[in-house]
């Protein structure tokens, strides 16, 4: 599907309620249908990613029901897959359910769509190994075989910060006698962390070293907050369209998540934070947001897995910013949705920003008028789908993206909440 986005004359203003975060989605229906008894989330997003696990645990023998909340029934168990299970897209799905089935007494396959095939499962998959899982992968991609073994723990130092290795390994440990340790160099997003605990899991956190042993997991009621990663594209527009004033409400606060929110002051923008509390473990708040004079800055370090998502709009926003904005150490940015350090790079220079790639990130000099009046694609990457978005708003003229169905993926309601402040 092609959006024709353009230039908004008037600015943003108002307020939104913002939609469910993905990555707690997850976690919550994951999780619970690990958990004996009958859990309730509320708020659950409508993103197809969370979709995709939501299927796989039902056809996992777990019962789910829509009713005005999402509710999981289970026996604490899984039954036995009779086809293989499609994790669509979504990386998350594929490297939590690889750390659960690894460790059943049954075999499974899971398969996922063209971009999830080509992506890495070699950082699974190598210390699942070590654990004693029987992974059987063509060159390490989907689709992955699973024969279910008894798993044994680790002590494993991961050379990459990432929430869903981390996720993968303490789901199998979950599973396992004796004390699973992973550590990793900078501190990912810790929602699994956060929420195994709030369901009773034997698990503790010190510095970026987390310990579990087996645990049964407590049935809970969970509230999901707004999705902070959805929030951004928002925070970008409503600092770079001229005339904005906007509060997006319900916004996950977790600070694993809140690096953009770090950068757009760093840059000068004007952000506030309102009436900040604590739902189901998670720091909530609103966040209050204006057009901006920017400056451009350098993203590196500890900081990247903080915002990795967020990246490819940070992007837009540098170019409406003044001077040489530089991000590094993000190499894994080529092994998302798509390779977004190629994706976002060539995407932006045909709108005509000034970004140039580097091996681990991108450089870009603002501020730029930026022309537009071309077509981007969206490489089956619902974050480049909607940072294009956000570009065509201050383009010149129109910017046609192509492929605007991804931005499904995590946030169906992206451009009906964008009209409702759009002056
Ligand atoms: C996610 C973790 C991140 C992020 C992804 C969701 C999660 O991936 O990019 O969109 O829910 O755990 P990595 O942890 O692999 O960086």
């Amino acid at each position: 599907m092609q959006k024709i986005v353009e230039k908004l004359k008037n600015g943003l203003q108002g307020e939104i309620i913002i939609p469910s975060d993905k990555s707690i989605s997850h976690r919550a229906v994951i999780f619970s249908s690990l958990a004996k008894g009958k859990s309730i989330i509320k708020n659950f997003s409508k993103g197809q990613d969370p979709v995709s696990s939501l299927k796989i645990c039902q056809k996992l023998g777990i019962e789910a029901e829509f009713k005005n909340d999402l509710i999981i029934k289970s026996n604490g168990k899984f039954t036995p897959p009779t086809t293989p299970l499609d994790c669509g897209n979504s990386g998350t799905t594929m490297r939590f359910f690889t750390g659960i089935l690894a460790g059943q007494n049954f075999n499974s396959v899971l398969i996922g769509d063209e971009s999830l095939s080509k992506r890495p499962m070699k950082r699974v998959i190598e210390p699942l190994t070590l654990m004693g899982a029987e992974i059987i992968a063509n060159e390490m991609k989907a689709p992955l075989k699973i024969n279910g073994k008894n798993l044994h723990s680790i002590e494993y130092t991961s050379k990459l910060a990432s929430a869903q290795v981390k996720s993968c390994i303490l789901l199998a440990g979950l599973n396992c006698d004796g004390k699973t340790v992973f550590t990793e160099p900078y501190i990912s997003r810790d929602h699994t962390e956060r929420m195994l605990k709030f369901m009773g899991a034997n698990i503790t956190t010190k510095n970026t070293t987390v310990t579990i042993e087996k645990s049964e997991l407590e049935p809970k009621i969970f509230e999901i907050c707004g999705d902070i990663s959805s929030a951004a594209y928002f925070i970008a527009a409503g600092l770079i369209v001229p005339n904005s004033k906007i509060i997006l409400k319900n916004v996950g606060l977790n600070p694993t998540r809140t690096g953009i929110l770090d950068v757009a002051k760093k840059m000068g923008g004007n952000i506030e934070i309102l009436d900040k509390k604590i739902v189901s473990g998670e720091d909530v708040g609103d966040i209050f947001v204006s057009f901006s004079d920017l400056k451009a800055c350098t993203i590196e370090g500890e900081i990247i897995p903080r915002l990795i998502d967020e990246l490819p709009v940070i992007a837009v926003l540098a170019t409406q910013a003044d001077g040489s904005t530089i991000i590094k150490d993000a190499q894994d940015l080529r092994n998302k949705e798509s390779d977004r350090i190629k994706t976002i790079v060539t995407g932006l220079q045909k709108i005509g920003a000034d970004i140039e790639e580097t091996q681990d990130g991108f450089i870009i000099n603002g501020k730029t008028k930026l022309p537009g009046g071309c077509e981007v694609e969206t490489h089956h990457d619902h974050r480049l789908a909607m940072s294009f978005y956000v570009a065509g708003l201050v383009s010149v003229k129109p910017v046609v993206v192509n492929g605007f169905e991804w931005v499904d993926i995590s946030f169906p309601e992206f451009e009906e909440m964008f009209s409702k402040i759009s002056l």
